[in-house]
């Protein structure tokens, strides 16, 4: 094999799997959005909290708590850096699975400095214990603790510096109601579309020095799912590939041919849509498949079905979700290229 080949090899080894190395982590930071004028698309959203940060900016308070709604790889961490950064505010930065008992919350609490932004990523996740704790932070800036045992137990009234929670969480559905409802603004963001992926695919590019052509961007936006982060992860295997093999350009041939090695496809499904739907169409083809059945046989959770991948499918048309469970579409059998069984379905 020679050094190109073995080079191939890796670059194509890290596509199966990604994002959970460090380096990835670190170029998927460098290429987040810092303002709002440059977060691409989710143009309602954003116009929304221009309204909010402009109102309290002017009013010199901290903003209103603020919950961000979506798939992963959308863009929500990115909202919560921007929000620090247009308020002009510190960002401390948790998440829900990590704040496992309420002392944690109170020690992050008392050390947030007078405007801070806390950001908690999934937040669905939290303990009752600790959102018990949060309530009255949300509400009025309070932290209720607990002092000594038994019948000697007290309670005393911590007061707190003005913050700015925002959550994020994979559907506002998993949110506890009360928590809820003591954000005063709820952004869902939305998948993205095929020109927006192409933006921000060409913003990346001149980020990482790497001339890419326009039609090449859109080859890369039309397989990133819908999704900033996927768009960005394909962009940089589309340059690996280009750097190995020599191209100093990345037009559109070459975008193509780095896809197809990567086993991209048209849609930029990958091993779990691909499996989500030879399920649908073959082994239960002649029924629709209950939420549970489906992840079991994905190895999979429910909720990674349902807020990951099912948005996607849905949106082109592969998935139907009907009331008695989740259908593949002709589309998806003409995708799989499995002939589509008659049972009156579709
Ligand atoms: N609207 C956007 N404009 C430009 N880049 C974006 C946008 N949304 C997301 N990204 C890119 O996608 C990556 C993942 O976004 P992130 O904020 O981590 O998503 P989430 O927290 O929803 O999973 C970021 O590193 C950023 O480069
Ligand atoms: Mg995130």
């Amino acid at each position: 094999m020679s050094h190109r080949d073995v080079e191939l090899e890796r670059v194509v080894a890290s596509v199966v799997a990604p994002a959970a190395d460090e380096g990835e982590r670190r170029a998927e930071v460098s290429l987040r959005p810092a303002t709002l004028r440059d977060f691409v698309g989710q143009r309602e959203l954003v116009r929304h909290l221009e309204i909010v940060l402009g109102s309290a900016k002017t009013r010199k308070q901290t903003s209103d708590h603020l919950l961000f709604a979506g798939p992963p790889g959308l863009g929500k961490t990115s909202l919560a850096s921007i929000v620090a950064f247009e308020m002009g505010s510190g960002l401390r930065i948790t998440s829900g699975p990590v704040l496992s008992r309420p002392g944690d919350l109170a020690a992050l609490l008392t050390d947030l400095q007078d405007g801070d932004v806390l950001f908690i990523d999934e937040i669905h996740r939290l303990s009752r214990a600790v959102e018990e704790v949060l309530y009255p932070a949300m509400e009025e800036r309070r932290l209720d603790v607990m002092i000594g045992r038994g019948p000697s137990a007290r309670s005393i009234r911590l007061d707190l510096p003005n913050f700015t929670l925002v959550g994020a969480t994979t559907r506002t559905g998993l949110v506890a109601a009360p928590l809820r409802d003591r954000f005063g603004f709820i952004g869902q963001l939305d998948l993205y579309d095929v020109d927006e992926l192409a933006l921000i695919a060409q913003r990346s590019a001149l980020l990482l020095s790497v001339t890419l052509g326009v039609e090449a961007s859109f080859a890369i936006a039309s397989r990133s799912r819908g999704t900033p982060r996927i768009a960005n992860r394909l962009l940089r295997r589309v340059r690996d590939f280009a750097a190995v093999q020599g191209h100093d350009v990345i037009d559109t041939a070459v975008a193509i041919e780095a896809l197809e090695l990567f086993g991209v496809d048209e849609y930029g499904l990958d091993k779990i849509d691909r499996r989500i739907l030879n399920l649908l169409c073959g082994q239960f083809a002649q029924q629709p498949i209950g939420l549970t059945t489906l992840a079991h046989a994905c190895g999979e959770e429910p909720a990674t079905i349902e807020d990951a991948y099912e948005p996607y499918l849905l949106r082109e048309g592969l998935l139907i979700r009907t009331p008695r469970g989740r259908v593949g579409t002709e589309k998806a059998y003409r995708h799989l290229g499995i002939e589509p069984r008659t049972n009156g379905l579709f």
